[in-house]
């Protein structure tokens, strides 16, 4: 069986943002490795041997609209990737950065995208229960331009509080209210996301210094752990850990796969959902999971 053939990014055009750096950029080189034409974007120099390279800042509308004009009239499989920690006074910022640039630029490249062609976002863990938020994700979704969206999250300061989370679970209920929707099923458009678990990428540092409350990288560090590790004495994984799997979603391979939230965390949520759902006394999985881990 030839493997390339099998995966089918074989002389396919491919889209993936993020490329500079940690899963993004395994991920970037896997897809060569198989034969892709890749067209890379981020917000740092892309240094790989792609078709293309283009370096923008993706929260801001007309540098991304800049680079859709430039990108191909034909694309196989699009990848969602890039993203920033959840820093206190820059809610707007990782909405922009972790959610909506990435709708908006699957909304403006829909047309181009092949039939039975594939969209796949990396969200998080930190998304888990989503579902909390699902009526109010699929508010903002439903808003049909950039500034409408901008407006929207000027108007919900509390939603996007917990920001990090929220564009995550944003992500993961666009996938889940889109993947049947006429522009995606009627062509046999595929979409879905990874969830990661901790993962040692480029973005570490920064997680690690906005989830202490002090801001102090090593309390961070310990509490990461804590959450993620400790309950199952594990470790961290590398970026190909999940940029791997996610070339995989993508590919051929999973040609009937779409509407998933594919948890690569070798167990973790799983285990928090066993626990709630065997648990009488109604606690909440953010209760379950710290109780877990303490
Ligand atoms: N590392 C983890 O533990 C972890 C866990 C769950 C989810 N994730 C998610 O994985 C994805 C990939 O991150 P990573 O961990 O590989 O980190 P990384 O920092 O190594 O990669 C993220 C890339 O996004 C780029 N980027 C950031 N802001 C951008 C902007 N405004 N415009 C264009 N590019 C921008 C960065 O330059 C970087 O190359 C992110 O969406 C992140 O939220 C990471």
């Amino acid at each position: 069986m030839d493997l390339k053939k099998l995966f089918g990014y074989e002389g396919k055009k491919v889209v993936i943002t993020g490329a500079a750096s940690g899963m993004s950029k395994s991920a970037t080189e896997l897809l060569l490795e198989l034969g892709a034409e890749v067209y890379a974007i981020d917000i740092n120099p892309i240094d790989l041997p792609v078709k293309k390279a283009y370096q923008a800042d993706l929260s801001d509308k007309e540098q991304i609209d800049k680079v859709l004009k430039d990108l191909p009239d034909k694309i196989d499989a699009l990848f969602l990737c890039h993203g920033i920690a959840g820093f206190k006074g820059k809610e707007l910022l990782v909405q922009k950065v972790n959610f909506y640039s990435q709708k908006y630029m699957t909304e403006q490249l829909l047309d181009r995208i092949s039939d039975h062609g594939s969209v796949t976002f990396i969200a998080s863990v930190g998304g888990f229960g989503w579902q909390q938020v699902y009526p109010k994700a699929v508010e903002l979704i439903n808003l049909n331009s950039w500034d409408a969206a901008m407006k929207w999250y000027e108007e919900h300061p509390k939603e996007i509080e917990s920001a990090y989370v929220f564009a995550k679970q944003c992500l993961l209920s666009y996938v889940t209210y889109k993947c049947m929707s006429p522009e995606f099923i009627n062509r046999r458009i595929r979409i879905n996301a990874i969830n990661p678990g901790d993962t040692t990428t480029g973005l570490t540092e920064d997680f690690n210094k906005s989830t202490s409350p002090t801001g102090d990288a090593e309390e961070g560090a310990q509490m990461i752990e804590n959450i993620f590790l400790k309950s199952w004495n594990g470790y961290a994984a590398e970026p190909k850990d999940m940029g791997y799997p996610m070339v995989v979603v993508g590919s051929d391979i999973c040609s009937y796969m779409s509407g998933q939230l594919i948890y690569i965390d070798f167990g973790l949520t799983s285990n928090w959902t066993s626990m709630a759902l065997l648990n009488s006394n109604n606690k909440t999985i953010e209760e379950i999971s710290h109780e877990s881990n303490a």
